[in-house]
Formats: C-alpha cells, structure tokens, sequence
C-alpha cells in the first residue's frame, strides 16, 4: 500500500473513470475532466486510492484500511484512540526510529481486530498537494493502518493448533508405539524368559536355564542367574548324599546299595521316556528311599539273620518314618515325600503300608521297587550269598504283575539286556 501511495504520488494523482462509486473529491473541486466522447475522469489523490482500496478488501472480508493524520483535512480521517497513540509517539520517536510501527488488538462494534499502524513519510511529491499544511520534507505526516478482523484470524490460527495437536498427536503416538515395542524386545521378553526358568524350576525342573544373547546387563543376569542356579541343586543335592551317607553308617552291609538302586531306576524312567523333571524326582525318590531306616534299632537293622514277626512290623515303619523325615523341610516335595511313603507297596495291593494296587502306586515306586529287589538279590549279605543275575531276571519276570509292575520290569529287562550288550 505504501508502494502504490507512493508511485500515485510520483505521478501526481491518477485519473480514473467516473462511476460505480469513484466521484470527485470534495476536497479537489473542479478536477473532473471530460474528454472528446464525452466520458468523465475525476483525479483521484494517493489518499482516496487507499481509501477506494480499504473498501474494495473489506468488500472481501479481507482487511481494512485507513489513513490517517493528528491533522486531518478529510474527518473521515482522523485516527482511532490506538492510531493517535502511535502518531504522537512515533512523532516523538521520529520516522527512522517508528518505521517498524506499533500494532494491537483493538475492539470495535463487538468485534475485534488485529490492527498495525506504521509512519508515513513526507517526500517531495506530497508537497505538491500538503505544502500548505506546513509539512516537511522527511517528517512524519500521518500513518496507514491496517486492521485484520480477529474471527477470520482466530480461525486461521485455530486450525493450524488443530493441525499443530493433531501432529503432536500422531508424533507422540509413534514415539510411544516405538519404545513400548523396543520396551517389549530389550526388557519384557528377556525379564519373562527369566520368570519362565524360575517357575520351571520351582517345579522341579532342574535342567531349567536361561539362555539370554542380548549382550548387555540382562545377559550378566542371566549368568549369574545360572551360576546361582547350579548352586543351589548343587547343595541341594549334597545335602541328599549326606542323608543317604548318614544312613549307610548305620548300616553298612547296604553300602553302595542307594547308589546302585538310583542309577537302575534313572535308567528304568529314561527308558519309559520320562521327561527330564519326573526322571529327577525319581533318581531323589531312589537315594532316599529307605532315610526311615535311620529310626530302626540297630538289633533289627543288623540283624544277621531273618527277622521274627514283631521285627518285620518295626522294620515296615521305615517307608512311613522316612516320610516324617522329609516333612521337615520345604525343599523335598510333597511328590518326593510320598515316594518315600510308597516304595514298599505291591503292585497287586499286597504290599504296604497302604496296600495301594496297580498305577494307584506312584510310578516312581514301581520304578524303585523293581531296582531296589534287584539290587538285594543279587548283592552278597552276611548271612547269604548274592543270586547269580539270571535267577534275579528270572524272578522279577515271575513277580511281574503281582509285586511288579510288568511294564516297569519289562523296561529294566531292556536296561539290563542293553548293559549286558
Ligand atoms: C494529488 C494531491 C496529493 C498528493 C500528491 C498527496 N496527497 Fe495526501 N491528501 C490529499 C488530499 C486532497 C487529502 C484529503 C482528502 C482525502 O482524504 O482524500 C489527503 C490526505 C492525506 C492524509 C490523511 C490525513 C488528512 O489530512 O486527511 C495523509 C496522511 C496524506 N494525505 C499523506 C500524504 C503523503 C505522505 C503524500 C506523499 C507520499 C501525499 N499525501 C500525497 C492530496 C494529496
Ligand atoms: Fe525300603
């Protein structure tokens, strides 16, 4: 606007086509000319240019226009509270000094308006037309200001912030969605694979480990997690042999006897395919299956020959005392402490304590009971000489069904026969 004002100033006003709003200027009478066809050109002033301006954008709610003077010729002209503000200061300031303007948001009707105001300067074509108002060339005379209505602004403002939330939206969304599955990959799947390792062997699944590659801190857990691991079925199991070493004192004619018994049950449970925990369970059940031994006076543990009635019944409290001793600590479990219970009984319900029948009988006991005959047939005692293998076979296959389960013994027939091959 100041550009257009200044070249219509330059060329010392504009002549433009009468009508449709563009009359003569009540301030520059008589300037109207005609030319030969009869058409009307009235002259128009840099001033009345802005205003025909002003009006033309507000027709298209665009923005409006006013210039402005402290003195004005024209009243229309006279400044708004806000523009007077401004024309005395920048007055003050000097043109250099106010080039930039001022600008508010200014009320009017109800309405409000983003309005800037900047300085105009006096150039030597003004004086053509403002010389006689006492103006100098260089000082202020008056502003142009320009009011944008703040509903069209406010609007355009309000849909970049949708915009502007939307797109924080959606960063913050991707940001979150990434680090909830980079959280997922480096943290939650190793601290789970952890978790799963500890419940496998919380029951009882020793040959549980965890397996870690991902080459930070979680791996070092998992480590040391191991390492621990280990040493906890290490001592775990050294305090097992110091229990069945505890009982061999006591009666050394059984001396390599447990070891024996738990190494043919292991292979009994691995040839029936038993998974890695069960076979576990079974080789504690074999170690510790006569511990109730340790309660049974020496006179009837060591008695050199064939016990009398009371004696058997003293000696049968074995399997039940054996129990009572792993009650006392929460690391045999429940599983193990009723093999102990059970490895006397027959499989046709004729052995004891319970007489329980068939697969009522923990399978562990079926397992340790073929093992455990096996090895006290064929072992040498004080008082008699150990049955050749054969006759052993021979037996257990006889026995089969009724003291035996035949399936177990079948499966240790094949321990045996692949040993002897
Ligand atoms: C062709 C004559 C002419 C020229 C050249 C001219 N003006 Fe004006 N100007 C007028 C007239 C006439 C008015 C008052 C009537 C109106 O508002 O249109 C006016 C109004 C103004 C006003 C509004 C305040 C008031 O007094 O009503 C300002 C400010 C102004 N002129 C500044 C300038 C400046 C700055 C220049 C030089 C860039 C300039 N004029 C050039 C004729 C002229
Ligand atoms: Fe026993």
């Amino acid at each position: 606007m100041v550009m257009t004002r200044a070249w219509i100033s330059d060329l010392g006003g504009i002549y433009v086509k009468r009508g449709s709003g563009v009359e003569e200027s009540p301030f520059l009478p008589g300037t109207t000319v005609r030319d030969v066809k009869g058409h009307e050109y009235v002259f128009l002033n840099p001033a009345y240019v802005s205003r025909l301006l002003s009006e033309y954008a507000e027709r298209q709610e665009l923005y409006r226009l006013h210039l402005t003077s402290l003195k004005p010729i024209n009243p229309i002209n006279a400044p708004t509270p806000f523009e007077e503000r401004s024309l005395r200061e920048f007055e003050k300031k000097g043109f250099e000094a106010s080039r930039e303007g001022a600008a508010a948001v200014v009320g009017e009707n109800g309405k409000r308006f983003y309005q800037r105001i900047r300085p105009l300067q006096v150039e030597k074509s003004c004086l053509n037309c403002h010389a006689k108002q006492g103006y100098k060339e260089g000082e202020i005379r008056g502003g142009l200001s320009v009011s944008i209505p703040m509903a069209s602004a406010d609007a355009r403002v309000g849909r970049s912030r949708i915009s502007l939330v939307l797109a924080g939206l959606a960063i913050l969304g991707i940001v979150g969605l990434s680090l909830s599955l980079l959280l997922r990959k480096v943290v939650l799947a190793p601290v789970a694979h952890l978790h799963q390792v500890a419940s496998r062997l919380m029951t009882g699944d020793y040959s549980a480990r965890a397996s870690l590659e991902t080459g930070d801190e979680l791996q070092d857990l998992a480590r040391a997690y191991n390492a621990m691991t280990s040493h906890i079925i290490d001592s775990y199991q050294s305090m097992v042999q110091t229990l069945s070493a505890a009982l061999e004192a006591r009666d050394p004619y059984t001396a390599g006897h447990v070891e024996r018994v738990s190494k043919y049950a292991k292979a009994i449970a691995e040839e029936l395919g038993l998974e890695g925990r069960l076979v576990h369970q079974i080789v504690m059940g074999a170690i510790l299956h006569d511990i109730g031994k340790i309660g049974v006076p020496d006179a009837i543990l060591r008695k050199p020959g064939a016990l009398d009635g009371d004696e058997k019944a003293q000696m049968r409290l074995h399997s039940a005392q054996g129990k009572e001793i792993l009650s006392s600590s929460s690391d045999f479990s429940p599983a193990l402490r009723d093999c102990i219970l059970h490895h006397h009984e027959h499989f046709d319900g004729r052995g004891y304590p319970y007489g329980l029948k068939g697969t009522d009988i923990p399978l562990g006991d079926r397992i340790i009971s073929v093992a455990d005959a096996f090895d006290a047939m064929v072992t040498d005692r004080p008082y008699r000489k150990g049955l050749p293998r054969e006759t052993a076979i021979a037996e257990l296959k006889e026995k089969a069904g009724r003291q035996f389960d035949p399936q177990v013994v079948a499966a240790f027939l094949k321990v045996l026969g692949s040993e002897a091959a």
